[in-house]
């Protein structure tokens, strides 16, 4: 489904272009981030003690494997967001007749308009720090903070101040739990944050920072 949202603007559409290239040109197994399994996020998501009718949407799912892990361990409501089609796609095709129990969204995170108050648990791995901008963190912030209902969870994972200053071609920002916090603002609560080095399918090792926020009103 693609969701009805802000129109967009020459530089959207040269965004989503990149992202499709990357799918395009490389396996999964191949891509800087890929991971067999987001172990760690995992660990966050059941850190939160939500149950299993939890409403959980995973931004910038790409072909990650958390939408499986997450039906197998039980969950029910799992939303899966993409900017790539081609990434959505991949992720259907692994998952097969198991794909139906997911609710899948092609969309921008800066342009998207998600329900209000609806879900439980928001997951990001590897996307909110490719937002240079403010004016796209500020939008980001904003479908947060609008779309997860009070007491939700926030869990984000960026890379960390000693990570990568580029990936995949692209400026990021890495972020320490002082600078993460500052950008989420008030209304978020910074509840733990777990470091980790990914080492990417070339062998390389990238410092990553995972945070847990608890939607406050
Ligand atoms: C580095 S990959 C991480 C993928 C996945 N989270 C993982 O850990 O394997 C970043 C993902 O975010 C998606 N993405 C980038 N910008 C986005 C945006 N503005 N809105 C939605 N998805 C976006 C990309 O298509 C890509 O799948």
């Amino acid at each position: 489904m693609r969701t009805p949202g802000r129109p967009t603007t020459q530089q959207d559409e040269a965004r989503k272009q990149r992202w499709e290239n990357s799918y395009s040109n490389k396996d999964s197994s191949d891509l800087s981030w890929y991971q067999p399994h987001l172990e760690l996020s995992l660990k966050l998501i059941e850190r939160t003690g939500s149950g299993k009718a939890a409403r959980i949407i995973d931004v910038g799912a790409g072909s990650s494997t958390l939408v499986d892990d997450l039906l197998m361990a039980g969950y029910r409501r799992v939303t899966a967001l993409d900017i790539s089609l081609k990434a959505i796609e991949g992720s259907k095709a692994r998952l097969g007749a198991k794909a139906k129990h997911v609710t899948w969204i092609e969309g921008d995170i800066e342009r998207v308009e998600l329900p209000p108050a609806h879900f439980d648990i928001w997951h990001d791995r590897a996307v909110f720090h490719f937002l240079t901008s403010d004016e796209g963190r500020k939008r980001y912030v904003n479908v947060a903070k609008t779309s997860l209902k009070s007491d939700g969870h926030l869990i984000i994972g960026t890379f960390a101040q000693e990570g990568p200053t580029r990936c995949s071609g692209m400026d990021v920002i890495r972020y320490s739990a002082h600078s993460i916090t500052a950008e989420f603002g008030e209304g978020f609560e910074l509840v733990e944050s777990a470091g980790e080095t990914h080492r990417t399918p070339y062998d390389a090792e990238q410092k990553f920072m995972y945070f847990r926020f608890i939607r406050r009103h």
